[in-house]
């Protein structure tokens, strides 16, 4: 009887042993896939020393990059791929597309459940709102990028690589848009900005706010993107292998046509200004893009050099008149990606104009 007991007890112990070993394989399954898409910067920087203030961006692999946060595999089935090695200075439309594609290609095949893009800070407001306007999946998509090399004594880009993965693989982290993590914040791609040349937490959400905070490996948010974005786009870049050609040209005391005189010659498909104000442009300027509207079908989008505000539509300049589209809450440099993609689909300002008002 009392043998007879112990094997019961002994028997329920071993069907214990066995559904823990499955419960706990099985929950090392479900760990989500985060495909890492390197694509260089100052995260990827080599210094000389660990105080030396020059070094190289773009200089360390994604492998000996992701080495340094080894915690990540605990959250994560992490699969890296080098996509470029660059200076975000240097980031190009044939970057942009290989991006854009590949994290379709991956999403559509069920391939990943999230991407991590490795950046450097320059350009990243730039690639991140092409993203948000180009990958057609709500899954998670996140840059992330470091103010230091990884050199550098208290390197950000290893705890912002962490925070990047542990936001990447969070439910909630879904259909909220292309995001980038640095310093602890969740920042939306369709207001994204660098505020400073060398702190760390030099991107803002300079309109709306930003989007979260990332806490104990845990994403906060606080609220959604404002913007239409990823699988609500209607851009489509599958099939392109280049974009149409998009100048931006700046405004200030005494400009002059000269530039938007150049940019004709070099027969650009559109042109984003740079305007004071709420947009304004000098009236030799704004002469010279009337005629660039008119006798050359180019695109002319007013935008701003002030931070904050929108370009509204009929403010000083009649744009309905001008045949001009007003930028709204889109800053220079998010207008010339938008611009080129509506290029794609339209020469229309007033398609133009409904683009601006919904991205
Ligand atoms: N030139 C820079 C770039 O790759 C380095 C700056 C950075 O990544 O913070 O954007």
């Amino acid at each position: 009887m009392e043998t007879k007991r112990l094997f019961k007890v002994f028997g329920l112990f071993v069907m214990a042993l066995a559904m823990s070993i499955t419960v706990n394989a099985q929950s090392g399954q479900r760990k989500p896939t985060v495909y890492v898409l390197a694509t260089g910067g100052t995260i990827a920087g080599q210094g000389a020393t660990e105080v030396a203030a020059g070094y190289k961006a773009g200089s360390i692999t994604v492998d000996q990059l992701l080495s340094a946060v080894p915690e990540i595999k605990d959250i994560a089935n992490i699969q890296a791929e080098q996509v470029a090695n660059i200076g975000s200075q240097d980031m190009n439309d044939e970057v942009w597309l290989k991006l854009a594609k590949r994290i379709n290609e991956l999403f559509a095949a069920n391939n990943a459940d999230a991407i991590v893009i490795t950046h450097g800070t320059d350009t990243q407001e730039e690639t991140a709102y092409f993203l948000n306007l180009t990958v057609k999946y709500n899954k998670p998509v996140i840059l992330v990028g470091s103010m230091r090399p990884s050199t550098a004594i208290s390197a950000d880009g290893p705890r912002n690589i962490y925070n990047a993965v542990a936001t990447a693989v969070a439910p909630e982290s879904v259909g909220k848009g292309v995001m980038v993590v640095m310093d602890d914040k969740i920042l939306g791609a369709d207001d994204l900005a660098k505020t400073n040349t060398l702190s760390v937490g030099t991107f803002q959400n300079p309109n709306y706010g930003e989007l979260g905070i990332v806490y104990n490996g845990k994403p906060i948010y606080s609220r959604q993107p404002m913007k239409r974005h990823t699988v609500n786009s209607e851009f489509d870049v599958t099939k392109l292998d280049k974009l149409p050609r998009v100048e931006i040209i700046l405004s200030y005391s005494n400009a002059t046509s000269l530039f938007v005189d150049a940019a004709v010659k070099a027969h650009v498909k559109g042109i984003v200004t740079a305007g004071v104000g709420n947009g304004n442009i000098t009236t030799d300027m704004q002469n010279a893009l009337e005629k660039a509207v008119k006798h050359h079908k180019i695109a002319v989008v007013r935008s701003s050099r002030i931070m904050t505000g929108p370009t509204a539509q009929w403010d000083e300049v009649d744009d309905d008149k001008l045949n001009f589209s007003a930028s709204w809450f889109n800053n220079p440099y998010r207008s010339r990606v938008l611009l080129m993609l509506a290029l794609t689909k339209t020469t229309d300002y007033k398609e133009i104009q409904r683009m601006f008002s919904e991205y």
